[in-house]
Formats: structure tokens, sequence, C-alpha cells
């Protein structure tokens, strides 16, 4: 189901762009939160450090970035990148100071249950 559906089912109001994480469409400091899940680690290591400009960018000071993304213990058939512990914390440091870095894991995946994904709760320096 689409996100807009979804807002609409909820009656909630929701303001909807289409846009890159590469250049978001938004003024500077413009929210206290972001969120990404599943789009970070699509992206080459060539472009992961615009990303985090671009969060870093739109958030006021102090706001919040929740990160979900695949980790070490995941083996995907495609392309995502899965991020060692370190790497993740080594993305972000330079715009976040992290609060918390965990492994969840991946609902009705069916499998044998593991932990192959992160969620990342940091603060915008
Ligand atoms: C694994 S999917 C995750 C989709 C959704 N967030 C979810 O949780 O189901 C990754 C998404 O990232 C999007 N994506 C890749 N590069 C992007 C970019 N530079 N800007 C915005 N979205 C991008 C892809 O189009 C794709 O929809």
């Amino acid at each position: 189901m689409r996100s807009s559906s979804v807002a609409k089912l909820l009656g909630a109001k929701v303001d909807f762009r289409v846009g890159s994480a590469l250049k978001l469409p938004f003024r500077n400091r413009a929210f206290a939160f972001v969120t990404d899940r599943g789009c970070f680690h699509c992206l080459s290591a060539e472009d992961r450090p615009r990303w985090v400009t671009e969060a870093a960018r739109v958030l006021k000071p102090g706001g919040t970035l929740f990160l979900r993304t695949f980790s070490d213990k995941a083996h995907p058939e495609y392309g995502p990148h899965c991020f060692k512990r370190r790497e993740l914390l080594d993305a972000v440091k330079g715009h976040f100071r992290v609060l918390s870095l965990k492994r969840y894991p991946a609902l009705g995946s069916g499998g044998p249950p593991s932990e192959p994904l992160w969620a990342l709760l940091a603060k915008r320096r």
C-alpha cells in the first residue's frame, strides 16, 4: 500500500515530496527528526558522505536521526551494503553524536532468528 494511502486511512495530514536523498528539497534546519529505512545502504560508498551531509543540513541542531540499514549479519542476494558496526559509526560521526546502535531482527523473513539489521539513533551536533 502506498504511504499516501496509509496516511489517508489514518486521517493523517502528510506533505509527501519526491526527491533525492543526496539533494533534499528542503531548507537548512527545517526538521527536528529525519528517518531512513533502507535507502542509505543502497548508496555507493562515494555517495554516502553526501547523504550524511544532507541529513545533517535539514536537521535542526540537536535534531534526531533514526537510521535503519543492513548489518554485516545480513546476506542479501542483491546489492545493498552490509555495514560493520565501526563502519556505520564512522560514516555518521562527523555530523552526529550516536546515542545508540543496536541490531534488530528482520520481521516476517520466515528464516531462522537472526538480527541482520542496524537501528542507529543519533543527535545532530
Ligand atoms: C530497500 S528500498 C527501501 C524502501 C522503503 N524505505 C522501505 O523501507 O520499504 C530502498 C529505496 O531507496 C531509494 N533510493 C535509492 N537511492 C536514493 C536516493 N539517492 N534518493 C532517494 N531515494 C533513493 C530506492 O528508490 C528505494 O525505493
